[in-house]
């Protein structure tokens, strides 16, 4: 009904208005900084198609993580990069492989800061695929689900062991959460939390990661496994399916073309729901900011408070430091 009389008051004349009543916030408490760490000492090898991240030696992601704690961020996701790599992907649940070596060695120096650990194969397997494979190149290759499900639990297990706060496997196989839960609780880590890339879609977003992580799968796709950008209703389901599994974050990926996809699962669950701003997300906004065509700090403020508008409780992003930082001078 419209009142003829009723004259609405602007509530954005002044910045205490607009704060007052401003409806999402963003602060460093939100985010969830990425680290790519790599075998050997004193390494810093800038990721080419990712202006301001590294891949990092452990003595070098200690360092970082500790300027990340400082900066009030709570968390970090590792990423590992291991010096071999095989069919079946075994160092990704060594005991002490590189990213087992990383997360004690970052739980040691600063303890409060969250790990999260990337439970995946591609960085491992030599073929760079997810899972493993089974057939042959002639008959043609599919992905193993249940031989590699045992093998993520294992190596979520192996993270555990070595002191990961959060697991978060990002393979996309049917079951793992399930597989996950249950060797985490068998072996006393009922504790330990399992944040899943529940809807993770297959997306040309992910370029300048696999550069990153030395992760391209060396031939096909990983659209057998990873979702249809086509789809919503999908992304239902399969956050439904881990959810009847035991866990306990849901993330959406990529971040900004799936705004839509947040939003339901915020209202469809009351589940934690995070979001990862991918790394062709961030290498657009930096390669535009590059040429001066985009307001760097401006657009990076935007597309993160955008994510917790459309209902993201926590964002993984490789602007986490960045934002943090200029959050301390505001
Ligand atoms: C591994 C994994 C990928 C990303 C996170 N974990 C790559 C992929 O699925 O191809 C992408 C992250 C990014 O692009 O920043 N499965």
């Amino acid at each position: 009904m419209i009142f003829p009389e009723y004259r609405p008051r602007r509530l954005r004349r002044t910045e205490n208005m607009r704060a007052m009543v401003r409806e999402t916030a963003l602060v460093p408490g939100h985010l969830i900084y990425p680290l790519f760490v790599v075998t050997g000492r004193n390494v810093r090898q800038p990721i080419e198609a990712m202006p301001g991240c590294w891949q990092m030696s452990v003595d070098m992601a200690v360092e970082e993580a500790k300027e990340v704690s400082d900066l009030g961020i709570p968390a970090v996701i590792l990423f590992g990069i291991p010096e071999k790599k095989d069919s079946r992907g075994s160092q990704a649940w060594a005991r002490k492989g590189i990213v087992q070596k990383a997360v004690s060695a970052v739980k040691k120096a600063v303890p409060e800061l969250l790990v999260i650990t990337d439970v995946c194969l591609c960085e491992y397997t030599s073929h760079g695929h997810c899972g493993l494979l089974s057939g042959s190149r002639e008959k043609g290759v599919s992905i193993d689900n249940d031989s590699t499900i045992e093998l993520l639990a294992k190596t979520a297990l192996s993270h555990a062991r070595a002191g990961a706060d959060i697991v978060a496997p990002s393979d996309m196989m049917d079951g793992r959460v399930g597989a996950i839960r249950e060797s985490l609780d068998n072996e006393g880590f009922d504790q330990v939390p399992i944040l899943s890339y529940a809807v993770k879609y297959a997306s040309a977003f992910y370029g300048p990661f696999r550069e990153a992580a030395e992760c391209a799968p060396q031939f096909g796709d990983r659209r057998s496994y990873q979702m249809d950008p086509a789809n919503s209703r999908e992304a239902l389901r399969e956050a439904m399916l881990d959810l009847q599994e035991g866990v306990d974050i849901l993330m959406v990926k990529p971040a900004m073309p799936y705004l839509d996809i947040i939003t339901r699962l915020r209202q469809e669950f009351s589940l934690p729901v995070a979001a990862y701003q991918v790394s062709g997300e961030y290498s657009m906004i930096k390669a535009a900011a590059e040429k001066g065509w985009l307001d760097e700090e401006a657009v990076m403020k935007e597309s993160l408070l955008s994510l917790r508008r459309a209902g993201a409780d926590m964002i993984v992003t490789y602007f986490a430091k960045d934002f943090a930082k200029l959050y301390a001078q505001t």
